[in-house]
């Protein structure tokens, strides 16, 4: 069992010099070690494994009640080997490097004292909740159309 931790020494190597993304702080790191298997590097996920895709996404969920505990509470985030605070720092980075929309104006980052309830109580339809968020996502661009400013036009 000796090759193991050489492979996965390198592998682990290759990813933080070679990848497209080289990790410039740890809350990138914890995300390319623990989330971009499935999300991928740009956060645009794999259709074909339900893995959905975060930008311009991503940022809609802040905007409904239920959407910011549901970030945490997806198994992904969830069930992670994150402690709380890290978790809260790869969603704060998540939102930062994904969202194509501004954030509410009231956006406050995640904090891991925030989170830690969250986490202890995941929902177990995580399927059905997210369906009834899109669905109050799309009800609420009905009324006013989430991220009418871009990044771009904030900064
Ligand atoms: C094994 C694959 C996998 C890994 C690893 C993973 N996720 Fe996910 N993620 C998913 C899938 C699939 C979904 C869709 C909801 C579901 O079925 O759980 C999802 C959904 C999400 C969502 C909600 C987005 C939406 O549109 O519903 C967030 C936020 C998220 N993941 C964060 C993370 C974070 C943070 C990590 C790393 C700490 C992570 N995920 C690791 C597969 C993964």
């Amino acid at each position: 069992m000796w090759a193991f931790p050489i492979i996965f020494g390198m592998a682990t190597f290759a990813l933080l010099t070679v990848g497209p993304v080289s990790a410039t702080e740890q809350r990138q790191f914890d995300y390319m070690i623990n989330c971009q298997g499935c999300h991928l590097a740009d956060g645009s996920g794999n259709a074909s494994r339900q893995v959905p895709s975060f930008p311009g996404q991503l940022e809609k969920f802040l905007s409904v009640s239920g959407g910011r505990e549901y970030l945490a509470q997806v198994p992904g985030s969830a069930l992670s080997g994150l402690s709380d605070e890290r978790l809260a720092g790869v969603l704060n980075w998540m939102l930062e490097e994904f969202s194509t929309t501004a954030l509410p104006t009231d956006f406050k980052p995640f904090t891991g004292g925030e989170i830690h309830p969250w986490r202890d109580q995941v929902p177990i339809d995580v399927g059905k909740i997210r369906e009834e968020l899109l669905e109050r996502i799309v009800q609420k661009e009905k009324q006013y159309p989430i991220g009418a400013l871009t990044h771009e036009e904030l900064n």
